[in-house]
């Protein structure tokens, strides 16, 4: 089977499983260990066909073609935005039965298929939904750019386990360039390089974690000999990030696949955190003396970049319905909290809803008392990360204290 073939497989079962790519590509080359050296052609042509796959629609239907499919997205995009030889493209095309015109696609002006109207055109051509382009321009700032942010291939940050200058030491022995961040202790941003093929990986000496993720951890300030409780903990780079700097976590989650993944996390870097599957909406009720983290599911717009698939599924009632969720484990926790226990709040989305807004109801509703934190920007009652201007995922912070 060609290249193509594969990516048209792997992202049919993406598009069936709503899974996210990244996983799918995983259990696909595990299953199939002699494909290894095809691995990363395929993944770049699944996570750029992902990327582009309406404006490759709107070109297919320009030619004259209906009935989009992912064998014609791959072939369309390898005829538009690959430098292969035309031949290879005209044989995947005739493999997955989407022969067309093929060389006429080559040749376009990918910019004269957008439409006229600002919202339509956005959408198009950075392949989000309409409803992601308007909320854009209305709420955030510098849209275009937020929208560009998320087609590019994400920064990559690791959050290191060891001495900081010492790993960027050790991997640049290794060709790996990473340069130290100045806001956040232990995170290093790769700017060159593979750090995952390298021996300090093996080692333990780092785990690949976006520094606005590390943030949420920062945030919860000194935890060492704390109990942490994290009532949303798969699979778990917050967990591991505050047992190694001292805490002793319990880690909560409802998702007995992502507890899995967790569990392996855990052994593997000998972490402080004890785990159990729950559903933290209905947490015991004896009072807690513990920090707490919640970290819930969200329409994880801040993720695109990293998880080009969301943009298939998420909708506008994805944003009422875990607004709902979010709400109920901030009042879950905040009820379980002893009176000057520190809560800390984060989504890895944009919406106001689910950031800004929960926040004032946390602190309306709950009783919660708002304070500051000093990393990212500023926003009503926390701070936000934004993939344009920090180079991380869109990230949103609140912290509270219970009085
Ligand atoms: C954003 S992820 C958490 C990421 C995690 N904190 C980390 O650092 O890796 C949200 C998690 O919330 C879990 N979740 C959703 N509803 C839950 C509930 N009612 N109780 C416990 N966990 C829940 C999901 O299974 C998912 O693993």
């Amino acid at each position: 089977m060609s290249v193509e073939e594969h990516a048209v497989r792997i992202l049919s079962a993406v598009d069936r499983s709503m899974l996210e790519a990244r996983h799918v590509i995983e259990a696909y080359f595990s299953r199939r260990p002699k494909l290894t050296a095809i691995r990363r052609a395929v993944t770049s042509l699944v996570f750029g066909t992902l990327r582009n796959y309406m404006l490759l629609d709107r070109a297919a239907r320009a030619l004259g073609v209906v009935g989009p499919t992912w064998g014609r997205r791959v072939v369309m995009f390898e005829a538009v935005f690959r430098d292969v030889p035309m031949s290879r493209v005209e044989e995947a095309a005739s493999r997955l039965n989407v022969a067309g015109p093929i060389h006429e696609a080559r040749s376009m002006d990918i910019e004269a298929v957008l439409p006229s109207n600002t919202v339509d055109r956005l959408s198009v051509k950075y392949s989000v939904p309409k409803w992601i382009v308007d909320y854009a321009l209305r709420r955030l700032p510098e849209p275009v750019k937020f929208l560009e942010s998320l087609n590019r291939r994400p920064p990559m940050w690791l959050r290191a386990r060891v001495d900081p200058e010492k790993l960027a030491r050790e991997l640049e022995a290794y060709g790996v360039e990473t340069c130290i961040d100045g806001e956040l202790p232990h995170a290093l941003r790769v700017i060159r390089g593979n750090p995952v093929r390298t021996p300090a990986f093996k080692e333990g000496k780092f785990y690949v974690m976006d520094k606005a993720s590390q943030a949420a951890v920062y945030v919860l300030g000194d935890v060492e000999r704390s109990l942490v409780l994290d009532v949303a903990s798969a699979p778990g780079g917050k967990a591991i990030y505050a047992a190694d700097l001292g805490a002793h976590v319990v880690g909560l989650d409802m998702s007995y696949r992502r507890l899995k993944e967790e569990e392996g996390l855990v052994s593997l870097y000998g972490a402080d955190v004890d785990l159990a599957a729950a559903d933290s909406r209905a947490l015991p009720t004896r009072k807690l003396n513990a920090k707490l983290l919640v970290d819930p599911d969200c329409t994880s717009l801040g993720r695109i970049a990293h998880s080009p698939e969301i943009r298939l599924w998420v909708r506008p009632f994805h944003i009422r319905r875990l607004t709902k969720l979010q709400r109920e484990l901030l009042r879950a926790a905040a009820e379980r909290a002893r009176s000057g226990t520190e809560i800390v709040y984060t989504t890895c989305t944009v919406t106001f809803e689910e950031n800004e807004e929960n926040a004032r109801w946390a602190s309306e509703e709950l009783g919660l008392e708002h304070v500051e934190v000093d990393v990212g920007l500023r926003s009503h009652m926390g701070s936000r990360f934004y993939p344009h201007i920090h180079d991380t995922e869109g990230f949103y912070i609140a912290k509270f204290v219970k009085r």
